[in-house]
């Protein structure tokens, strides 16, 4: 996600409308923007081993413009049809385009589901969600979650067949005005673990490290910038990894898993998924279009955090 200076706080969504056909109901009673929430216990047997987390980082440059066209034409709704349509520069349009061709693509792969026939609805905040199929997916189970985010020519995708995902990517090159606006979104422990870094490349990677993390979280909760970024907060390990978090009041999960990536140099990526209390998953990295099976890279989900709210 993409923070600008002309983009203070937190942009209104221009999202479209869900459709009069798609579900609704159950973002009206849920706190969290959430559709109705998925066990997050053990099944009764305890036999299922847990789905891994799968994420698609894909670069624009993984799609020929054409092609992108001709898939968007072919799978694309009729809203990300008029999305895709009112697209000032063809930059955007471009970028719009791949993610919403790589949504369909992996959400089918998934599914087992054809791209065109999979019904993606959004909630009020503008947080996409396959809707439910009767009597569960062709590929086995009965939900998937998913969250994209996409900056500066690159895509990330995180899907996942139990609770929820949220998922962010940046680029490091980030303005200084950019970076100051950025930090003082944060929570004051934050802006104190910032501040003890070396103005310029150390501390830019600390606001941005900060960032991807609480989009993420907040993604995950259906929120994005409508939950205050001060209102919960990330302790890091100085190089990678989160060691505390302390959630806000609302949040009804307590304890999360985040990891963080840099899945290509100064590109970085982070995944918030609640925990369930089961063995903990693998995440699987895929990286470009997914035309085939191609073997993802595997990554161990750390332990989780969390727990005490804000
Ligand atoms: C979610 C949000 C932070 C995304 O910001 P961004 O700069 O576009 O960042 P990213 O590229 O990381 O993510 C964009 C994607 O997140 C997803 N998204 C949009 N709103 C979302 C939400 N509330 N929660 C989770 N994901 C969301 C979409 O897939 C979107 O891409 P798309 O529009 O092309 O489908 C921002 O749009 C936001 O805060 N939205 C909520 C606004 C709101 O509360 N509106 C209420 C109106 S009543």
């Amino acid at each position: 996600m993409t923070l600008t200076t002309s983009e203070p706080r937190a942009p209104e969504a221009r999202a479209p409308e869900p459709r009069a056909s798609e579900p609704r109901a159950s973002e009206a009673h849920a706190p969290q923007d959430a559709p109705a929430a998925q066990p997050l216990s053990a099944p009764a047997d305890g036999s299922a081993p847990p789905a891994p987390v799968k994420l698609w980082l894909c670069p624009n440059d993984d799609l020929a413009p054409a092609l992108a066209a001709v898939l968007a034409a072919h799978w694309l709704d009729e809203t990300e049809r008029e999305t895709a349509g009112r697209f000032l520069f063809e930059r955007d349009r471009r970028q719009y385009l791949v993610a919403h061709t790589l949504v369909r693509r992996a959400l089918a792969l998934e599914a087992g589901v054809a791209e065109a026939e999979l019904v993606i609805w959004r909630s009020r905040r503008g947080r996409p969600f396959l809707q439910p199929m009767p009597g569960g997916l062709p590929r086995g189970g009965a939900h998937l979650d998913f969250n994209l985010s996409h900056a500066g020519g690159y895509n990330l995708l995180g899907i996942v067949r139990r609770h929820r995902i949220g998922v962010d990517v940046e680029r490091l090159d980030r303005d200084a005005q950019a970076i100051e606006t950025i930090t003082s979104t944060f929570a004051p422990e934050e802006q104190e673990w910032v501040a003890r870094a070396a103005p310029g490349r150390e501390r830019d990677r600390r606001v941005l490290r900060l960032w991807t993390l609480k989009e993420a979280y907040s993604k995950a909760l259906g929120l994005g910038l409508g939950l205050p970024f001060d209102e919960f907060a990330f302790t890091l390990a100085d190089d990678h990894g989160v060691t505390g978090f302390r959630p806000p009041a609302q949040d009804r999960f307590g304890r999360w898993r985040f990891v963080e990536l840099e899945p290509v140099p100064d590109v970085l990526a982070a995944v918030a998924v609640p925990d369930d209390g089961r063995q903990p998953p693998e995440l699987q990295l895929h990286h470009g279009f997914p035309w085939g099976r191609a073997a993802p890279r595997n990554i161990e989900l750390p332990e989780p955090v969390g727990g005490i709210r804000g």
